[in-house]
């Protein structure tokens, strides 16, 4: 599906930022480890979360329409209460699907096979299968010249050890596998990683119940010994990588407006926030009643700013890891030479997003060069117009489409679909916002 965007003269939105997919994931995959009903309300909209959902639903939790009107009722079956599946567990698009799911099936007892689309099995998933298997588990994917890969077969084990982990890279959803494993083990699991990466699963299983603490820096996991303790009903916070596009959107298209609602503030999802501050940005924070244990805050910006380059090193990208496509957009029009370096992860995402990046935003005249690990970018440029492939990668598909409202011409977003694995709905909101009609047929 492809879609126009045009140089947009003004941007007015006031917009409520979706459910936080990060969160919304682990709603529904820490529920299933308590056995009281949950009311979930604003769930993240995408098809990554829907993954997530059926997977659970094929191991016998209930997802249900909620007591109120947009909310989902959740029941879990409580730690050991996963029936054998009967299907393949279908992750689709959605590696925190896939990797936290191992973490849970690990030691459930259960065998099962867990897939997904053609971009999900090109994903590696050593990082996560060997830390599980050293812990006892039997697990395995298909061989590949550098990785191991979906589909991967789960056979059940007894029991798992505890064990101490030290991640090479930083990663939200390796450290999450090992702690929701370590639920289900003898002893202790320790998990430390080399920079914090997104803290929501220390933060959430501990808020209810759970025996994980964090010790200098370090995740320590014991048995669950019992259901976990889960709020009676909860609502998600805004994402605020969702938010982000309409931040960068907001700071580049002169004389814009741009109110974002209900964002989640956790300071280790907001990197882009102090990136764009060094930039010379001005973005308001209003705070918000917290939800899901998180700070919120409604986000304000205004259009026209004169932006600066600034440079993104390796120790701040865990924190700004999902924005950093949008970010390079944004530093297309900032003064000076960014550079972005310690970024390899980014290659391995649902698309090589380093690789799209830069190839998108040469052919739309960028001064910029590739890096292993990163890129350096020299701006400011007036892009020009042209066809883009979302790569089959959602954040891809709506960088390029904020660049579009500053290119000269009209830029083609082949693959604007793609959007609805975080964000349905983004390219009509933004047509709203512009005035212009970027529908993306369902
Ligand atoms: C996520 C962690 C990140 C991020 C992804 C969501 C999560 O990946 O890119 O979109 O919810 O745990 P890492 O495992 O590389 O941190």
């Amino acid at each position: 599906m492809r879609v126009r965007v045009r140089r947009a003269s003004h941007l007015g939105a006031d917009v409520l930022a979706p459910g936080d997919k990060s969160i919304s994931h682990r709603t529904l995959l820490f529920g299933a480890l308590g056995t009281t009903p949950m009311q979930v309300r604003n769930l993240a909209p995408g098809a990554d979360v829907r993954s997530t959902g059926s997977c659970l639903r094929a191991l016998g939790v209930s997802i249900a329409e909620g007591e109120v009107p947009g909310a989902l009722s959740v029941r879990g079956v409580g730690p050991g209460g996963f029936r054998p599946p009967a299907t393949v567990l279908d992750c689709g698009n959605s590696g925190t699907t896939m990797r936290l799911l191992l973490g849970l099936v690990a030691g459930a007892r259960v065998a099962c096979t867990l897939d997904g689309d053609a971009s999900l099995r090109r994903r590696p998933m050593r990082r996560v299968l060997a830390p599980l298997r050293a812990m006892g588990a039997r697990m395995d994917g298909e061989e590949g010249a550098e990785d191991e890969g979906a589909p991967l077969r789960v056979e059940p084990v007894s029991t798992l050890r505890g064990m101490a982990h030290r991640l090479p890279i930083a990663s939200a959803q390796v450290k999450s596998a090992l702690v929701l494993a370590g639920l289900a083990a003898d002893g202790q699991t320790r998990v430390r990683e080399p920079e914090p990466s997104r803290d929501h699963t220390e933060r959430m299983l501990g808020a209810w119940g759970a025996p994980v603490r964090v010790e200098e820096g370090e995740v320590v996991t014991t048995r669950l010994l019992r259901p976990l303790s889960l709020p009676g009903s909860l609502e998600v916070p805004g994402d605020p990588s969702s938010a982000a596009f309409w931040i960068g959107a907001g700071l580049l298209v002169p004389g814009s407006a741009v109110v974002v609602r209900g964002v989640d503030v956790n300071p280790t999802r907001t990197g882009f926030l102090a990136v764009l501050e060094r930039m010379g940005a001005r973005v308001e924070l209003e705070p918000e009643p917290s939800r899901a244990g998180d700070p919120v805050a409604t986000l304000r910006v205004r259009g026209g700013q004169a932006l600066r380059a600034t440079e993104i090193r390796p120790a701040e990208v865990p924190s700004v890891l999902d924005e950093i496509p949008l970010l390079a957009v944004v530093a297309s029009q900032a003064s000076g030479e960014t550079r972005v370096s310690g970024a390899r992860e980014l290659r391995v995402k649902e698309s090589d997003r380093l690789r799209q990046l830069v190839l998108g935003l040469r052919t739309m005249g960028a001064d910029i060069d590739e890096l292993d690990d990163g890129f350096v970018l020299r701006g400011p440029v007036r892009l020009r117009a042209a066809g883009i492939d979302a790569a089959h990668d959602h954040r891809i598909a709506m960088s390029f489409a904020i660049a579009g409202l500053v290119a000269d011409g009209e830029t083609e977003v082949e693959g604007a679909e793609w959007a609805d694995i975080s964000y349905p709905g983004f390219f009509r909101e933004l047509g709203a916002a512009t005035g212009q009609s970027l529908e993306v047929p369902p």
